[in-house]
């Protein structure tokens, strides 16, 4: 089972991924955690990255083909992946479509997870995430157990460079005019489902097993 979610920054896709994953046994492809791990760790990826996601852009599309198409051959995604933040426009589409034809595999589904802009502001300035392991966190919607301290690990939590406002309202933009369309491009060949985000953690969960995992096993 292949599924991507899409849904602009802040909707719920890396927190619903890891619950899902975890309930259903699929891999997490997690496209901006790779690319988060890659700059803290200085490799040649997070290098040629790090300009582009802390000014809230596209990184290009060459070098996210390259991550997309190792992580993809990765044993623990052959059983099935959750593909949250790719694709992000049509030419990732495009090439997710043969890649996925290649390695003969198909996707199952496109879970687009539709929240009011107004929230998703909040959302972002008041996510935290953990700097050992990059669980998320929030301020008021998702507090871990002890101020500041990963309930997974213990590490310490901090805010995404690219989550300040000024950032996440470039994210919004850069959302809007390069993702927005596959929205579109999903529902003409029928692969979307549509999911109101605008409710508790718990309740969209609820929703996407049922959509997700339930219907699909
Ligand atoms: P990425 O990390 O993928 O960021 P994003 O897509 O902008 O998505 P976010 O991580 O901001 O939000 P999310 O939907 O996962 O929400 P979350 O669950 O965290 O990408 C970062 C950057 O990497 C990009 O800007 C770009 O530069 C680059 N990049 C990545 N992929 C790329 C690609 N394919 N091509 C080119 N460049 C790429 O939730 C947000 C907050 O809200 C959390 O605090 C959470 O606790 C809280 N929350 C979640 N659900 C709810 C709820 N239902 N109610 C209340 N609060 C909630």
């Amino acid at each position: 089972m292949h599924i991507v979610l899409l849904g602009p920054p802040g909707a719920g896709k890396g927190t619903q991924a890891e619950m899902l994953s975890e309930a259903g046994d699929l891999a997490h492809v997690a496209v901006g955690e790779i690319l988060r791990q890659a700059i803290r760790e200085k490799t040649d990826l997070g290098i040629e990255a790090e300009m582009y996601v802390e000014q809230g852009e596209l990184v290009p599309d060459e070098i996210i083909a390259g991550v997309i198409e190792e992580r993809l051959r990765a044993d623990d995604a052959q059983k099935g992946a959750l593909l949250d933040g790719f694709p992000r426009n049509l030419t990732q589409a495009e090439f997710l479509d043969q890649l996925l034809k290649k390695l003969g595999l198909s996707l199952d589904a496109v879970v687009y997870i539709d929240v009011p802009f107004a929230a998703l502001i909040r959302r972002s300035t008041g996510r935290r995430i953990c700097s050992g392991c990059g669980r998320v966190y929030h301020v008021e919607f998702n507090l871990p157990q002890r101020d500041n301290v990963c309930d997974e690990c213990g590490g310490e939590l901090i805010q995404r460079e690219d989550d300040r406002e000024e950032t996440v309202r470039n994210r919004l933009e850069v959302y809007l005019e390069q993702t927005g369309p596959l929205v579109d491009y999903y529902d003409e060949r029928g692969l979307l489902r549509r999911v109101d985000g605008d409710q508790s953690i718990d309740e969209v969960f609820q929703v996407l097993k049922t959509m997700v995992l339930e219907s699909h096993s």
